[in-house]
């Protein structure tokens, strides 16, 4: 019987020795901006995820902006975005003056549910954002059959390395996004990366993401004609990965499949210690579906458990142990309710959701005793 407080955190970025030697080769050249140690991880990002091309930028929100962008996605448009998301999916659909549309999620996967599509699609859509929550993919192959027409731009921000039927994240729709936030599998601090194996799409991006400029810096700085400045011809951003981000991005990146694997390992584990609990599901994944465990999110129901989901991660808090809802349903928040006018009750899957998720500790910082230590606590639940 275990005694000891323990404080375990959500989750915890593994940096350290390999990382900061990293960051030596682009402080000592000089050369911080987006430059050659990008360019390594974006080539190793690219080859990882099976695809013709992988750009980085600054964050997953800018990803999925410049994505949608790059789509064509302008005013007057519709995108379908699931309505149990990270704010920032349909925050990236405003940037663009398009209108988000959102579509309910299954309650088991916590994904955008294929079913509900269809009803969704109007004249004006032109492009859907599936949401590879928490690490699992979205049923991308039921999506092309439902809405062949529409773009696709995965938001896979939690997405690194998972798979569907063998085919990585990001190389399933016409764009992925991803996330480098401490809080995913690999992290840069902050930081994005978008994958295409359109020629077309991965120039538009690459321009978008540095001022709409025609030449990169890089470029200008090793070209033999230094009077030559890029022409602008569209309004760029400055969306841009620091060759610092570059250099420890390398680094995690090739850690991917061993933080994965161990994730992997935990997860099986914790889904047989708590599959005794009644009033707790553990996720469930599907045959086909590799999944990248960005989080481990299992969902209360209070029809059979003594206290409610929000007491029970208040104990589980005293006990040193933190948790997080999932994420939150973007309808039910208050500049969307207001501006469009939704019910909490009109995407009933993520309203549920929302109110009964439970993310619990799981990360490459954890030991035996740690995951032991949550799954006492979680049976002390009675
Ligand atoms: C599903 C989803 N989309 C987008 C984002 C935004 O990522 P970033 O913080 O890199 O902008 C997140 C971040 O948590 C996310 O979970």
């Amino acid at each position: 019987m275990m005694t000891d407080k323990r404080i375990i955190q959500i989750s915890t970025p593994d940096l350290g020795e390999e990382e900061w030697q990293a960051l030596r080769e682009p402080l000592f050249s000089g050369w911080v901006t987006q430059g050659p140690k990008v360019k390594e991880f974006e080539t190793l990002f690219a080859q990882r995820h099976q695809v013709k091309h992988a750009l980085a930028v600054s964050n997953c929100t800018t990803a999925l902006h410049l994505a949608l962008l790059a789509c064509g996605v302008r005013e007057g448009d519709e995108v379908l975005v699931p309505a149990f998301t990270w704010v920032s999916t349909a925050n990236a659909v405003l940037y663009c003056n398009a209108t988000p549309v959102f579509v309910d999620v299954d309650p088991i996967t916590f994904n955008i549910a294929p079913e509900k599509i269809a009803a969704a699609i109007t004249s004006k859509t032109k492009a859907i954002i599936p949401v590879h929550l928490f690490g699992l993919c979205a049923d991308i192959d039921a999506i092309k059959r439902i809405a062949p027409q529409l773009k696709i731009v995965e938001d896979g921000a939690c997405a690194a390395g998972a798979a569907l039927h063998n085919r990585p994240a990001g190389s399933l729709g016409d764009l992925g996004c991803f996330s480098f936030h401490p809080r995913k599998s690999v992290t840069t601090g902050e930081g994005g990366m978008i994958t295409t194996n359109d020629d077309a799409l991965a120039a538009e991006v690459d321009r978008l993401r540095n001022h709409g400029a025609s030449i990169s810096e890089e470029q200008r700085h090793k070209g033999p004609r230094p009077y030559i400045l890029p022409e602008f011809e569209v309004v760029g951003y400055n969306y841009r990965m620091t060759d610092l981000q570059g250099a420890v991005g390398v680094v995690q990146l090739k850690k991917l499949d061993r933080y994965i694997d161990e994730r992997q390992r935990r997860a099986e584990w914790y889904a047989e210690q708590l599959k005794s609990i009644p009033w707790l599901r553990t996720p469930v994944v599907a045959d086909g579906y590799k999944h990248g465990w960005q989080s481990f999110v299992t969902f209360v129901d209070e029809s059979k458990s003594p206290m409610k989901r929000n007491d029970i991660m208040e104990y589980l808090q005293q006990r040193g142990i933190s948790t997080r809802p999932g994420t939150h349903a973007v309808h039910m928040l208050q500049y969307y309710a207001n501006r469009y006018n939704i019910k909490p009750s009109d995407f009933p899957g993520a309203q549920a959701a929302n109110d009964f998720s439970m993310a619990i500790p799981l990360h490459n910082r954890m030991n035996d005793d740690d995951y032991a230590y949550i799954v006492n606590a979680l049976r002390s639940i009675s």
